[in-house]
């Protein structure tokens, strides 16, 4: 069966890019169902308004909890309002391969725990713990990945608490520095997700050499021409010596997150190798 993600935001057109390109292509294999809901639609009053002050003072608004209860259950039941039209693709790419799609590439999941009845609720808030590489591997086998957009200066909290009887819950964030509302990191994290549901990207390789996946960030890349404004592709990778293009590799790699994200390092896996390597670079 598809798996399938719901949306839930007052601004539904914003994820109007589920639509194109990897997730496009997802909904039209039958891979992945999407439905994105409008806020609003569980909104009982005339002006349909979906937030109040907040109680103990100070600015902002805060997204109100009846409307929130309503839709986060009829989601979760696939009642009401929620069980309207999916969301279509907007291009037809059926028949068409991708580039990174390989012939005879057997079909990987990642490992997650014991299956929870409960769908998955993801709540995006820069106050949430930091959203990670290994969260998208766990998160791509999940049936079903609910995501809740708040806006202005967040959700009640009653409703993350009230969510966990129907819901497995986890308050996520994309980084440190604080958006407008849920809606692009809900995009960021449906991205990072579905690329890696079996037969979205055909290419399992490409997902074990991503950044983040072995702990380091992945070194730089190059394709023809072998010299373009007098730079040079690096001799060793049209050496056709696959150890030393993968030990070239590996240390580009180990000197790129030593410069950027040295911090890294202390959780990656590293061989005495690697250890030596970066002692080198650390003396030099
Ligand atoms: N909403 C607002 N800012 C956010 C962030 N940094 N991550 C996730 N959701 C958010």
């Amino acid at each position: 069966m598809a798996q399938r993600i719901d949306v839930l935001s007052i601004f539904p057109e914003y994820m109007d890019p589920f639509r194109h390109a990897l997730l496009g292509k997802a909904i039209e294999q039958g891979i992945l169902s999407v439905g994105v809901h409008d806020l609003r639609q569980w909104a009982t009053d005339k002006h349909k308004s979906v937030d109040d002050s907040p109680y103990g003072g100070g600015p902002g608004m805060v997204m109100k909890p009846e409307i929130w209860g309503a839709a986060l259950d009829d989601v979760a039941a696939r009642t009401g309002p929620a069980a309207a039209a999916d969301l279509e693709s907007a291009q037809p790419h059926l028949n068409r391969p991708r580039h990174d799609e390989l012939q005879g590439v057997e079909r990987h999941r990642y490992p997650s725990a014991p299956a929870d009845e409960r769908p998955l609720l993801i709540v995006p808030s820069p106050a949430g713990v930091p959203f990670k590489q290994a969260d998208a591997q766990r998160w791509s086998n999940e049936p079903h990945l609910v995501f809740a957009c708040g806006r202005y200066e967040g959700i009640d909290q009653r409703v993350i608490e009230d969510a966990r009887r129907t819901y497995r819950v986890e308050e996520v964030s994309v980084g440190d520095y604080v958006l407008i509302g849920g809606e692009v990191a809900t995009l960021v994290i449906a991205e990072a997700v579905v690329r890696l549901i079996p037969g979205v990207l055909g290419n399992r390789q490409s997902h074990e050499d991503d950044s983040f996946s072995d702990g380091l960030l992945e070194g730089p890349c190059y394709t023809k021409p072998r010299v373009w404004r007098d730079l040079e592709v690096p001799e060793v990778l049209l050496s056709g010596n696959h150890e030393l293009v993968a030990r070239w590799r590996r240390e580009a790699s180990l000197r790129r997150t030593l410069q950027r994200r040295p911090e890294l390092l202390e959780q990656a896996g590293l061989s005495q190798q690697d250890r030596e390597y970066l002692t080198t670079l650390e003396q030099s």
